[in-house]
Protein backbone atom coordinates (compact mmCIF):
# COMPACT_ATOMS: atom_id res chain seq x y z
CA UNK A 1 0.00 0.00 0.00
CA UNK A 2 3.16 2.61 1.17
CA UNK A 3 4.65 1.26 -2.29
CA UNK A 4 2.03 1.93 -4.42
CA UNK A 5 1.40 5.52 -3.00
CA UNK A 6 4.70 6.54 -3.51
CA UNK A 7 4.41 5.02 -7.22
CA UNK A 8 1.30 7.29 -7.49
CA UNK A 9 3.28 10.23 -5.54
CA UNK A 10 6.42 10.38 -8.15
CA UNK A 11 3.93 9.83 -11.28
CA UNK A 12 2.38 12.63 -9.95
CA UNK A 13 5.00 15.10 -9.19
CA UNK A 14 6.88 13.66 -12.46
CA UNK A 15 3.71 15.07 -14.50
CA UNK A 16 3.58 18.11 -12.63
CA UNK A 17 7.16 18.71 -13.47
CA UNK A 18 6.81 17.78 -17.02
CA UNK A 19 3.89 20.62 -17.47
CA UNK A 20 6.00 22.94 -15.60
CA UNK A 21 8.80 22.51 -17.76
CA UNK A 22 6.24 22.38 -20.94
CA UNK A 23 4.70 26.40 -19.60
CA UNK A 24 8.20 27.49 -19.83
CA UNK A 25 8.60 26.20 -23.10
CA UNK A 26 5.69 27.39 -24.22
CA UNK A 27 6.55 30.90 -22.90
CA UNK A 28 10.07 30.85 -24.49
CA UNK A 29 8.33 29.94 -27.86
CA UNK A 30 6.36 33.23 -27.22
CA UNK A 31 9.30 35.33 -27.74
CA UNK A 32 10.14 33.69 -30.89
CA UNK A 33 10.50 36.12 -33.36
CA UNK A 34 6.93 36.77 -35.29
CA UNK A 35 6.52 37.13 -39.20
CA UNK A 36 5.01 40.65 -39.56
CA UNK A 37 1.69 40.73 -41.35
CA UNK A 38 1.30 41.29 -45.42
CA UNK A 39 0.23 44.81 -45.62
CA UNK A 40 -3.43 44.79 -46.84
CA UNK A 41 -2.11 47.86 -48.92
CA UNK A 42 0.21 45.95 -51.01
CA UNK A 43 2.84 47.56 -49.99
CA UNK A 44 5.73 46.19 -48.25
CA UNK A 45 7.56 47.49 -45.22
CA UNK A 46 11.45 47.41 -45.83
CA UNK A 47 13.18 45.04 -43.21
CA UNK A 48 14.58 48.11 -41.46
CA UNK A 49 11.39 49.45 -40.23
CA UNK A 50 10.85 46.12 -37.89
CA UNK A 51 11.32 46.62 -34.62
CA UNK A 52 14.81 45.48 -33.24
CA UNK A 53 13.26 43.69 -30.76
CA UNK A 54 10.38 40.87 -31.73
CA UNK A 55 8.23 41.27 -28.75
CA UNK A 56 7.04 44.52 -30.10
CA UNK A 57 6.24 43.52 -33.17
CA UNK A 58 2.50 43.45 -31.93
CA UNK A 59 2.66 47.25 -32.28
CA UNK A 60 4.79 47.31 -34.67
CA UNK A 61 2.36 44.81 -37.13
CA UNK A 62 0.10 47.04 -36.56
CA UNK A 63 1.73 49.72 -37.61
CA UNK A 64 2.95 48.52 -41.12
CA UNK A 65 -0.62 47.34 -41.75
CA UNK A 66 -1.73 50.34 -42.18
CA UNK A 67 1.57 52.33 -44.05
CA UNK A 68 -1.03 55.26 -45.64
CA UNK A 69 -1.53 56.68 -42.38
CA UNK A 70 1.61 56.10 -40.07
CA UNK A 71 0.45 59.58 -37.78
CA UNK A 72 -2.83 57.62 -36.26
CA UNK A 73 -0.25 55.33 -34.87
CA UNK A 74 2.82 57.12 -34.05
CA UNK A 75 0.90 60.04 -32.08
CA UNK A 76 -1.13 58.11 -29.64
CA UNK A 77 1.58 55.87 -28.91
CA UNK A 78 4.28 58.80 -27.70
CA UNK A 79 2.06 58.89 -24.15
CA UNK A 80 0.50 62.60 -24.98
CA UNK A 81 -2.12 63.67 -22.49
CA UNK A 82 -5.02 65.00 -24.33
CA UNK A 83 -7.72 67.01 -22.91
CA UNK A 84 -10.84 64.87 -21.44
CA UNK A 85 -13.74 66.40 -19.53
CA UNK A 86 -14.59 63.15 -17.53
CA UNK A 87 -12.95 62.65 -14.03
CA UNK A 88 -10.51 59.93 -15.30
CA UNK A 89 -7.59 62.34 -16.38
CA UNK A 90 -5.69 58.71 -17.59
CA UNK A 91 -8.35 58.67 -20.09
CA UNK A 92 -6.31 61.46 -22.00
CA UNK A 93 -3.73 58.84 -22.48
CA UNK A 94 -5.00 56.74 -25.51
CA UNK A 95 -2.00 54.30 -25.55
CA UNK A 96 0.80 54.12 -22.62
CA UNK A 97 4.12 53.34 -24.00
CA UNK A 98 4.90 51.77 -20.55
CA UNK A 99 2.28 49.19 -21.00
CA UNK A 100 3.86 47.76 -23.71
CA UNK A 101 7.24 47.37 -21.96
CA UNK A 102 5.44 45.88 -18.97
CA UNK A 103 3.81 43.16 -20.83
CA UNK A 104 7.49 42.55 -22.22
CA UNK A 105 8.36 42.45 -18.91
CA UNK A 106 5.41 40.31 -18.09
CA UNK A 107 5.31 37.89 -20.55
CA UNK A 108 9.06 37.65 -21.20
CA UNK A 109 11.83 37.91 -17.77
CA UNK A 110 8.87 37.06 -15.59
CA UNK A 111 6.98 34.11 -16.84
CA UNK A 112 10.26 32.50 -18.47
CA UNK A 113 13.01 33.52 -15.92
CA UNK A 114 9.87 32.60 -13.20
CA UNK A 115 8.90 29.36 -15.40
CA UNK A 116 12.38 27.92 -14.95
CA UNK A 117 13.21 28.72 -11.42
CA UNK A 118 9.93 26.83 -9.98
CA UNK A 119 11.13 23.88 -12.55
CA UNK A 120 14.53 24.00 -11.53
CA UNK A 121 13.25 23.90 -7.73
CA UNK A 122 10.79 21.17 -8.66
CA UNK A 123 13.30 18.94 -10.21
CA UNK A 124 16.06 19.80 -7.41
CA UNK A 125 13.40 18.40 -5.33
CA UNK A 126 12.61 15.18 -6.72
CA UNK A 127 16.65 14.83 -7.86
CA UNK A 128 17.29 15.11 -3.39
CA UNK A 129 14.23 12.61 -2.86
CA UNK A 130 15.42 10.29 -4.91
CA UNK A 131 19.20 10.75 -4.17
CA UNK A 132 19.21 11.11 -1.14
CA UNK A 133 15.78 10.14 0.28
CA UNK A 134 13.89 11.30 3.46
CA UNK A 135 15.88 12.19 6.21
CA UNK A 136 15.38 9.29 8.87
CA UNK A 137 15.51 9.44 12.36
CA UNK A 138 18.63 7.72 13.93
CA UNK A 139 17.06 6.28 17.00
CA UNK A 140 13.81 4.62 17.09
CA UNK A 141 10.38 6.79 18.03
CA UNK A 142 10.43 6.75 21.69
CA UNK A 143 6.88 7.01 22.11
CA UNK A 144 7.30 9.42 24.60
CA UNK A 145 5.59 13.15 23.20
CA UNK A 146 6.31 16.48 23.54
CA UNK A 147 3.75 19.40 22.95
CA UNK A 148 4.90 21.44 20.48
CA UNK A 149 2.49 23.64 18.47
CA UNK A 150 -1.33 24.94 20.50
CA UNK A 151 -4.56 23.74 18.22
CA UNK A 152 -4.57 27.72 17.57
CA UNK A 153 -1.35 27.55 16.38
CA UNK A 154 -2.42 24.66 14.07
CA UNK A 155 -5.21 26.09 13.33
CA UNK A 156 -3.59 29.35 12.19
CA UNK A 157 -0.47 27.67 10.04
CA UNK A 158 -2.91 25.49 7.97
CA UNK A 159 -5.58 28.22 6.75
CA UNK A 160 -2.04 30.24 5.86
CA UNK A 161 -0.99 26.74 3.77
CA UNK A 162 -4.74 25.90 2.79
CA UNK A 163 -5.07 29.67 1.02
CA UNK A 164 -1.30 29.99 -0.27
CA UNK A 165 -2.14 27.22 -2.25
CA UNK A 166 -5.15 28.13 -3.62
CA UNK A 167 -3.52 31.60 -4.20
CA UNK A 168 -0.32 29.70 -5.58
CA UNK A 169 -2.66 27.60 -7.90
CA UNK A 170 -4.92 30.32 -9.37
CA UNK A 171 -1.82 32.88 -9.48
CA UNK A 172 0.18 30.24 -11.70
CA UNK A 173 -2.97 29.72 -13.84
CA UNK A 174 -3.18 33.39 -14.43
CA UNK A 175 0.54 33.53 -15.19
CA UNK A 176 0.97 30.13 -17.37
CA UNK A 177 -2.64 28.53 -17.97
CA UNK A 178 -3.13 30.34 -21.67
CA UNK A 179 -0.24 28.21 -22.26
CA UNK A 180 -1.40 24.50 -21.70
CA UNK A 181 -5.03 25.19 -19.98
CA UNK A 182 -6.26 27.42 -22.92
CA UNK A 183 -5.12 25.06 -25.85
CA UNK A 184 -6.97 21.96 -23.92
CA UNK A 185 -10.32 23.31 -22.94
CA UNK A 186 -10.73 25.52 -25.66
CA UNK A 187 -11.07 29.30 -25.15
CA UNK A 188 -14.48 29.53 -24.02
CA UNK A 189 -14.25 27.24 -21.05
CA UNK A 190 -10.67 28.80 -20.23
CA UNK A 191 -12.58 32.41 -19.99
CA UNK A 192 -14.78 30.72 -17.20
CA UNK A 193 -12.13 28.66 -15.36
CA UNK A 194 -9.76 31.58 -15.35
CA UNK A 195 -12.53 34.12 -14.12
CA UNK A 196 -12.93 31.46 -11.74
CA UNK A 197 -9.19 31.34 -10.78
CA UNK A 198 -9.38 35.61 -10.86
CA UNK A 199 -12.50 35.77 -8.15
CA UNK A 200 -10.60 33.11 -5.93
CA UNK A 201 -7.29 34.76 -6.36
CA UNK A 202 -8.83 38.35 -5.20
CA UNK A 203 -10.85 36.80 -2.45
CA UNK A 204 -8.39 34.90 -0.89
CA UNK A 205 -5.70 37.37 -1.10
CA UNK A 206 -6.67 39.23 1.93
CA UNK A 207 -7.37 36.03 4.12
CA UNK A 208 -3.55 35.08 3.48
CA UNK A 209 -2.42 38.57 4.81
CA UNK A 210 -4.45 38.27 7.96
CA UNK A 211 -2.87 34.81 8.47
CA UNK A 212 0.55 35.96 8.06
CA UNK A 213 0.07 38.33 10.61
CA UNK A 214 -1.35 36.47 13.34
CA UNK A 215 1.32 34.07 12.48
CA UNK A 216 4.35 36.89 12.72
CA UNK A 217 2.54 37.71 16.07
CA UNK A 218 2.08 34.06 17.26
CA UNK A 219 5.73 33.10 16.69
CA UNK A 220 8.41 36.13 16.52
CA UNK A 221 9.58 35.33 19.96
CA UNK A 222 10.64 32.25 18.53
CA UNK A 223 12.66 33.63 15.56
CA UNK A 224 14.85 35.98 17.39
CA UNK A 225 18.09 34.84 16.10
CA UNK A 226 20.27 33.22 19.07
CA UNK A 227 22.57 30.45 20.34
CA UNK A 228 23.81 28.00 17.22
CA UNK A 229 21.90 29.75 14.38
CA UNK A 230 25.36 31.13 12.99
CA UNK A 231 26.70 27.33 13.12
CA UNK A 232 23.61 26.15 11.82
CA UNK A 233 23.81 29.12 8.77
CA UNK A 234 27.75 28.32 8.08
CA UNK A 235 27.02 24.77 7.98
CA UNK A 236 23.66 24.52 6.22
CA UNK A 237 22.37 22.31 8.96
CA UNK A 238 25.23 19.93 8.58
CA UNK A 239 23.57 18.52 5.44
CA UNK A 240 26.70 18.04 3.04
CA UNK A 241 28.96 17.50 6.41
CA UNK A 242 26.14 15.00 7.92
CA UNK A 243 27.52 16.62 10.65
CA UNK A 244 24.74 17.07 13.89
CA UNK A 245 24.46 20.73 14.83
CA UNK A 246 22.35 21.36 17.79
CA UNK A 247 19.58 23.86 17.21
CA UNK A 248 16.99 25.39 19.40
CA UNK A 249 12.76 25.43 18.86
CA UNK A 250 13.65 26.68 15.42
CA UNK A 251 16.44 26.30 13.03
CA UNK A 252 18.19 28.42 11.20
CA UNK A 253 16.71 27.38 8.03
CA UNK A 254 13.06 27.96 9.47
CA UNK A 255 13.80 30.85 11.00
CA UNK A 256 14.97 32.30 7.13
CA UNK A 257 11.67 31.05 6.24
CA UNK A 258 9.86 32.84 8.80
CA UNK A 259 11.87 36.31 8.53
CA UNK A 260 12.41 36.26 4.74
CA UNK A 261 9.70 33.94 3.41
CA UNK A 262 6.49 34.25 5.26
CA UNK A 263 7.13 37.61 6.59
CA UNK A 264 9.07 39.72 3.50
CA UNK A 265 7.98 38.19 0.22
CA UNK A 266 4.52 37.45 2.19
CA UNK A 267 4.22 41.38 3.39
CA UNK A 268 5.34 42.20 -0.39
CA UNK A 269 3.08 40.48 -2.36
CA UNK A 270 0.04 41.57 0.19
CA UNK A 271 0.63 44.80 -0.48
CA UNK A 272 0.52 44.80 -3.97
CA UNK A 273 -1.59 42.61 -4.11
CA UNK A 274 -3.53 45.01 -2.06
CA UNK A 275 -3.16 47.19 -4.57
CA UNK A 276 -3.87 45.10 -7.56
CA UNK A 277 -7.60 44.49 -5.51
CA UNK A 278 -7.90 48.47 -5.28
CA UNK A 279 -8.49 47.68 -1.51
CA UNK A 280 -5.49 50.07 0.27
CA UNK A 281 -7.18 50.64 3.10
CA UNK A 282 -6.26 54.33 5.12
CA UNK A 283 -4.00 55.57 2.06
CA UNK A 284 -5.26 57.55 -0.78
CA UNK A 285 -3.97 55.88 -3.64
CA UNK A 286 -4.05 56.92 -7.22
CA UNK A 287 -4.70 53.38 -8.70
CA UNK A 288 -3.22 54.35 -12.13
CA UNK A 289 -2.20 52.05 -14.66
CA UNK A 290 1.54 52.70 -14.07
CA UNK A 291 1.02 52.13 -10.57
CA UNK A 292 -0.84 48.80 -11.37
CA UNK A 293 2.02 47.88 -13.92
CA UNK A 294 4.77 48.25 -11.40
CA UNK A 295 2.40 46.65 -8.42
CA UNK A 296 1.82 43.87 -11.05
CA UNK A 297 5.90 43.24 -11.59
CA UNK A 298 6.41 43.15 -7.78
CA UNK A 299 3.81 40.93 -7.03
CA UNK A 300 4.58 38.18 -9.75
CA UNK A 301 8.29 37.98 -9.37
CA UNK A 302 7.98 37.94 -5.39
CA UNK A 303 4.74 35.29 -5.65
CA UNK A 304 6.91 33.18 -7.44
CA UNK A 305 10.10 33.37 -5.49
CA UNK A 306 8.05 32.64 -2.56
CA UNK A 307 6.68 29.52 -4.02
CA UNK A 308 9.85 28.49 -4.62
CA UNK A 309 10.99 28.62 -1.31
CA UNK A 310 7.07 26.87 -0.26
CA UNK A 311 8.11 23.71 -2.34
CA UNK A 312 11.20 23.45 -0.09
CA UNK A 313 9.38 24.13 2.68
CA UNK A 314 6.50 21.72 2.18
CA UNK A 315 9.06 18.66 1.10
CA UNK A 316 10.98 19.03 4.49
CA UNK A 317 7.61 19.02 6.35
CA UNK A 318 5.90 16.21 4.74
CA UNK A 319 8.02 13.29 2.87
CA UNK A 320 11.63 15.08 3.39
CA UNK A 321 12.07 14.74 6.88
CA UNK A 322 10.56 11.84 9.00
CA UNK A 323 8.02 12.89 11.83
CA UNK A 324 8.26 16.44 10.94
CA UNK A 325 4.69 16.83 9.78
CA UNK A 326 3.63 15.39 13.85
CA UNK A 327 4.01 18.43 15.47
CA UNK A 328 1.76 20.63 13.54
CA UNK A 329 -0.84 17.51 12.55
CA UNK A 330 -1.06 16.54 15.95
CA UNK A 331 0.47 19.18 18.21
CA UNK A 332 2.73 16.78 19.73
CA UNK A 333 6.33 15.62 18.49
CA UNK A 334 8.04 12.07 19.96
CA UNK A 335 10.88 12.76 22.41
CA UNK A 336 13.50 11.10 19.68
CA UNK A 337 12.51 13.65 17.52
CA UNK A 338 12.87 16.49 19.22
CA UNK A 339 16.14 15.72 20.95
CA UNK A 340 17.63 14.78 16.79
CA UNK A 341 16.33 17.88 15.62
CA UNK A 342 15.86 20.29 17.86
CA UNK A 343 18.13 19.55 20.76
CA UNK A 344 18.50 23.09 22.78
CA UNK A 345 14.98 23.15 22.88
CA UNK A 346 14.56 19.93 24.36
CA UNK A 347 17.32 19.82 26.87
CA UNK A 348 15.76 23.35 27.75
CA UNK A 349 12.68 21.82 28.19
CA UNK A 350 14.52 18.66 30.53
CA UNK A 351 15.91 20.89 32.91
C1 LIG B 1 0.73 22.42 2.69
C2 LIG B 1 1.87 22.83 2.89
C3 LIG B 1 2.62 22.95 4.18
C4 LIG B 1 3.09 21.99 5.01
C5 LIG B 1 2.93 20.49 4.84
C6 LIG B 1 3.75 22.63 6.11
C7 LIG B 1 4.35 21.98 7.17
C8 LIG B 1 4.91 22.60 8.27
C9 LIG B 1 5.40 21.94 9.44
C10 LIG B 1 5.41 20.45 9.64
C11 LIG B 1 5.85 22.88 10.29
C12 LIG B 1 6.48 22.65 11.68
C13 LIG B 1 7.98 22.49 11.62
C14 LIG B 1 8.53 22.23 12.98
O1 LIG B 1 7.88 21.54 13.77
O2 LIG B 1 9.63 22.73 13.27
C15 LIG B 1 5.65 24.15 9.68
C16 LIG B 1 6.02 25.37 10.21
C17 LIG B 1 5.91 26.56 9.56
N1 LIG B 1 5.28 26.80 8.35
FE1 LIG B 1 4.47 25.39 7.14
N2 LIG B 1 3.69 23.98 5.92
C18 LIG B 1 3.00 24.21 4.74
C19 LIG B 1 2.73 25.44 4.17
C20 LIG B 1 3.21 26.64 4.66
C21 LIG B 1 3.06 27.89 4.00
C22 LIG B 1 2.36 28.10 2.68
C23 LIG B 1 3.67 28.82 4.77
C24 LIG B 1 3.85 30.28 4.55
C25 LIG B 1 3.14 31.01 3.83
C26 LIG B 1 4.20 28.14 5.92
C27 LIG B 1 4.90 28.76 6.91
C28 LIG B 1 5.39 28.12 8.03
C29 LIG B 1 6.17 28.77 9.04
C30 LIG B 1 6.57 30.24 9.03
C31 LIG B 1 6.49 27.79 10.00
C32 LIG B 1 7.26 27.99 11.30
C33 LIG B 1 8.71 28.17 11.02
C34 LIG B 1 9.22 29.30 11.83
O3 LIG B 1 8.45 30.09 12.39
O4 LIG B 1 10.47 29.43 11.88
N3 LIG B 1 3.90 26.83 5.82
N4 LIG B 1 5.07 23.96 8.45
Amino acid sequence: MKRSFSKVLRTLVVAAGLSLSLASGMSFAERAPMVPLPSPSGVDIPPLSVPANPNSLANGTQAQAQPANPSIFTAPNSDPQNYVSIPDKQAGVLIQRAGQEWRLIRNGIITVYGGWLLAIAFFGIIAMYTIKGSIKLHEPMSGVKIKRFSALDRLIHWTMAASFLALAFTGLMILYGKYFAMPLMGGVAYGSFLMVCKNIHNFTGPLFTLTIVLFFLLFVGKNIPGKGDLDWLLTFGGMFSGKHVPAGFFNMGEKFWFWFGMTFLGLLISASGFVLDMIVPFMQIEYLRGTMQIANIIHSSAAILMTTMAMGHIYIGTIGMQGSIDGMKTGYVDATWAKEHHELWYDKLNK
